[in-house]
């Protein structure tokens, strides 16, 4: 798949000059769904697929950005970008460039050539791999040194304000910041984070519905708009409460009554949530993977009961792995409303595992879905 000598190469062919070359990868949500925005935790790891990213300097006072995905160039004059939105591929890079400017950062003539293999629309976070790894290419190439989680936030910024997608920050801090074989528990109001190991003898088996998934619709924004309608109602008898991070069950016990239904079942979700992922966290602290597989599966029922972010399909396929051999926890994961499943599995029978799982569910859906075994991969990276 991604191969940086071939980016390599690539690039020399266009531009007659060897690059730097950079990755940034995609991830997957362990546990933790729709709490980034609330401030509460998260619990991704990267994975293998990833976006690549070579740069190098030009004379001519341009920003070329080539995309080998959609073999298309797009090129500007480095100092009057774009500073608008145009609803194709190359808002993503050019979002990052735009936050950098607004920065104060002086934009670079050069050379950006992008390809990447996260699978598009399936929820492991395309979009951020592609402004991590433009945001990664670009400092490298002007010299600066920018810590992972500002680098996150910067990225984050690119999509809340260029691209207009009202993401949290999960998705740009792991792909900045994830490590091989760890899970990150990210605290979203303050950014400090903790990894914790995958053992050894697991792993992760990412099932794709072929659903797609997508953060700009209106779902993701439903939700977060009756989240945040339930954290306001509470506020009014505990200002404290500034985001549902500081709201507990028995606040919603007090004051339930007073939210509409459906964003009481939201507030429930992200609450409660929380609560799992802190403990799915110490759960693999501890190598205890029967109760983080049992907190992946309650988790899993919240994020489609009450947050009703789940579609028949990632149902079906959650449901279909639960008796399969060396399943230990499965679950809807990204933002919602199709996309990927997760499911931690034993090494020795992932393949089996695999196998299985896409047979079941070709035989229940008549959708051949596309299944990878994948491994907890490092954060961005030069890869020169
Ligand atoms: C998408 C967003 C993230 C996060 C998840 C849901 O991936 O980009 O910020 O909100 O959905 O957990």
């Amino acid at each position: 798949m991604k191969d940086p000598a071939a980016l390599r190469v690539l690039h020399e062919n266009r531009y007659h000059i060897t690059p730097h070359i950079y990755v940034a990868p995609g991830r997957v949500n362990l546990i933790g769904e729709h709490t980034d925005y609330a401030e509460g935790f998260v619990m991704p790891a990267a994975i293998d697929f990833a976006t690549l990213a070579a740069v190098s300097p030009r004379g001519d006072g341009q920003v070329v950005i080539y995309a080998e995905n959609f073999g298309e160039e797009r090129a500007y004059p480095a100092n009057a970008l774009p500073t608008k939105a145009s609803g194709e591929w190359s808002d993503y890079p050019l979002g990052v460039l735009a936050t950098l400017a607004g920065e104060g950062y002086t934009i670079p003539a050069m050379s950006l050539s992008l390809w990447g293999d996260v699978p598009l629309g399936s929820g492991l976070s395309s979009s951020a791999a592609v402004e991590v790894a433009t945001a990664t290419a670009v400092t490298g190439l002007m010299g600066l040194t920018i810590p992972g989680p500002k680098l996150a936030r910067l990225c984050q910024r690119a999509e809340n304000e260029f691209v207009g997608a009202n993401c949290g920050i999960m998705d740009q801090f792991i792909s900045a910041n994830g490590a091989e074989d760890h899970a990150l528990l990210l605290d979203c109001r303050d950014l400090s984070y903790r990894l914790a190991p995958i053992p050894a003898d697991m792993a992760l088996v990412i099932a794709n519905t072929m659903v797609k998934h997508s953060v700009a619709g209106s779902g993701y924004t439903t939700r977060r708009a009756q989240a945040e309608e339930a954290c306001a109602i509470l506020a009014t008898h505990r200002p404290e409460i500034r985001f549902l991070r500081d709201a507990t069950v028995a606040d919603l016990e007090a004051w339930g009554h007073e939210i509409p239904p459906n964003s009481l079942k939201r507030a429930r979700h992200i609450i409660t949530e929380n609560v799992r992922t802190v403990a799915a966290s110490e759960a693999l602290l501890a190598n205890d993977m029967p109760t983080v597989g049992r907190l992946m599966h309650e988790a899993h029922v919240s994020y489609s009961k009450d947050f009703e972010a789940s579609c028949e399909e990632a149902d079906t396929m959650v449901d279909l792995a639960q008796d399969l051999p060396g399943l230990i926890g499965a679950r809807l994961t990204g933002g919602g409303f199709g996309g990927c499943t997760i499911n931690v599995v034993q090494k020795e029978h992932a393949v089996e595992f695999a196998a299985a799982l896409k047979e079941r569910y070709q035989k229940a859906t008549g959708i051949t879905p596309e299944i990878h075994i994948c491994h907890a991969s490092a954060g961005a990276h030069s890869v020169s």
